[in-house]
């Protein structure tokens, strides 16, 4: 089948091994010049030379966050010869690279193209519209399946914090942080205290002059010569005032509060609605339930997402080429709705819908379940678990024993 597939992430190129294996005819569409998105470090931010706004988020000396034992594609294991498991943003990129040579990916990536309209082609096929950034020439074309894999860390959220205007220092999102330089000897403020929150502050603290760490609720997350805050109540043009009435001056201040789900391309007919951070109606966080011949790869958060792309490309085939029967619209809604009943009954907000966590084990196998494919070894999912369960506390190595069991060393 003809198949497009919007971005060259780790879930385009993992996508677009599985289609060719399968024989599909792909078109992998990349706005930039590079595979990669999200491994890609470069030093500049705003636009690029065609124009585009540049959407980088990776910043220098990266460590991933995860071991390497759970980033990683089914067949295809990292080399031998590295034997840590905290492994380097230059490593992820060698090993996405690797895996493209590998499997002869490139020449079906189209680079320098923006997906810039997509809409339905009679029942089940679509009409994808491109833009080359260079000349700008648009070109549609029709489809019978589209992959999204666009990527989440694009579209910088802020939060509503009434007077931020009023600020005088220099305000940023983290997207735009690359390296130490522009905080030597600067009074900072990081507002958000997960991930990016903490890595931020790790980064910065041997060379600003004062670094506040402000955070919605009480953490027992401790960073050295770091001061822990609560939530901003009011910023001034010298700083800040917060929820327990102290008062900060700063130079600058780092907006650590995540990203908004965005598809810009997907026109309304398309029939997907992003409701505060939720992208719906899909069926298991891939399918489209009004038009089941387009997939949203990688949308869910707090997973292992290369193995969660992995598994979610192959579900997301299987289905197109009929090897499962997929249950019928109104089952699909019926289990989006039992869904959302059990988020609700656990009072977890509409924002966190496709945060997956320690529901890892459970996700992973009932992909594999329901469309009878290879599933991804239990261990991999129990490993994450583990380590989001030890967060803060994570640079180990760990060696895989068997399909089930994992150590730690
Ligand atoms: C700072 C940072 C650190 C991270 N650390 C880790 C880690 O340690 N371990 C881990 O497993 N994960 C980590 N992640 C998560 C990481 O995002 C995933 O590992 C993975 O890279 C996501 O891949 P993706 O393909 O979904 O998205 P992306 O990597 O964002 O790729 C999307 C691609 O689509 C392209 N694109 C977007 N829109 C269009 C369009 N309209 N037309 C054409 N092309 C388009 C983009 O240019 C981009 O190349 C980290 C993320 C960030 C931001
Ligand atoms: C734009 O560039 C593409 C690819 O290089 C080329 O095929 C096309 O003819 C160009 N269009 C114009 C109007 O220059
Ligand atoms: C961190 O790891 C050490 C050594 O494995 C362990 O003793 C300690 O309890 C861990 N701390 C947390 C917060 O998990």
């Amino acid at each position: 089948m003809k198949i497009a597939i919007i971005g060259a992430g780790v879930a385009g190129v993992v996508t677009l091994k599985y289609a060719l294996e399968r024989g599909h005819e792909c078109e992998c569409f990349e706005e930039t010049g590079e595979f990669g998105g999200t491994w890609v470090y470069t030093d500049k931010t705003g636009v690029d030379e065609n124009g585009m706004k540049i959407y980088r988020t990776m910043y220098k000396d990266l460590i991933t966050n995860l071991p390497k034992e759970v980033m990683f594609f089914l067949d295809f294991p990292y080399p031998e010869h590295i034997k840590e498991s905290i492994i380097t943003q230059p490593q992820v990129l060698q090993y996405l690279t690797d895996y493209v040579n590998k499997f002869d990916l490139e020449k079906h990536i189209k680079y320098h193209q923006t997906v810039v309209k997509v809409r339905p082609h009679n029942d089940d096929k679509w009409t994808v519209t491109t833009e080359n950034v260079i000349n700008k020439t648009q070109n549609s074309k029709i489809y019978e399946s589209v992959f999204v894999c666009n990527g989440h860390f694009r579209y910088p959220k802020l939060p509503n914090i009434d007077s931020r205007n009023l600020f005088n220092g220099l305000q940023m999102h983290s997207s735009d942080y690359r390296n130490q330089n522009l905080y030597k000897n600067k009074r900072v403020l990081v507002i958000g205290a997960s991930y990016s929150g903490i890595d931020v502050a790790n980064h910065i603290k041997s060379v600003t002059k004062k670094l506040c760490l402000s955070h919605w609720s009480p953490t027992n997350v401790k960073i050295e010569s770091v001061v822990n805050k609560p939530a901003v109540s009011k910023m001034y043009p010298q700083g800040a005032v917060f929820a327990d009435g102290t008062v900060e001056e700063f130079d600058i201040v780092i907006y650590c509060t995540g990203y908004e789900y965005k598809f810009p391309f997907l026109d309304d007919s398309c029939g997907i609605t992003v409701n505060d951070n939720w992208v719906k109606p899909l069926y298991k966080h891939v399918i489209n339930i009004e038009r089941p011949t387009m997939y949203f790869i990688g949308i869910p958060f707090l997973v292992a997402a290369f193995q969660c792309c992995d598994i979610q490309a192959r579900f997301s085939l299987a289905a197109l080429e009929k090897k499962f029967v997929l249950p019928q619209k109104q089952h699909m809604l019926k289990d989006l709705n039992d869904y959302e009943f059990e988020l609700k009954k656990n009072n977890v907000p509409n924002r966190h819908t496709h945060k997956i966590g320690q529901r890892i084990v459970s996700y992973f196998a009932e992909l594999a379940e329901i469309a009878a494919i290879r599933p991804i070894p239990n261990v991999y999912a129990k490993l994450y678990s583990y380590v989001i369960s030890q967060f803060g506390n994570q640079s180990k190595n760990y060696v895989i024993l068997n399909d089930e069991h994992f150590i730690v060393c």
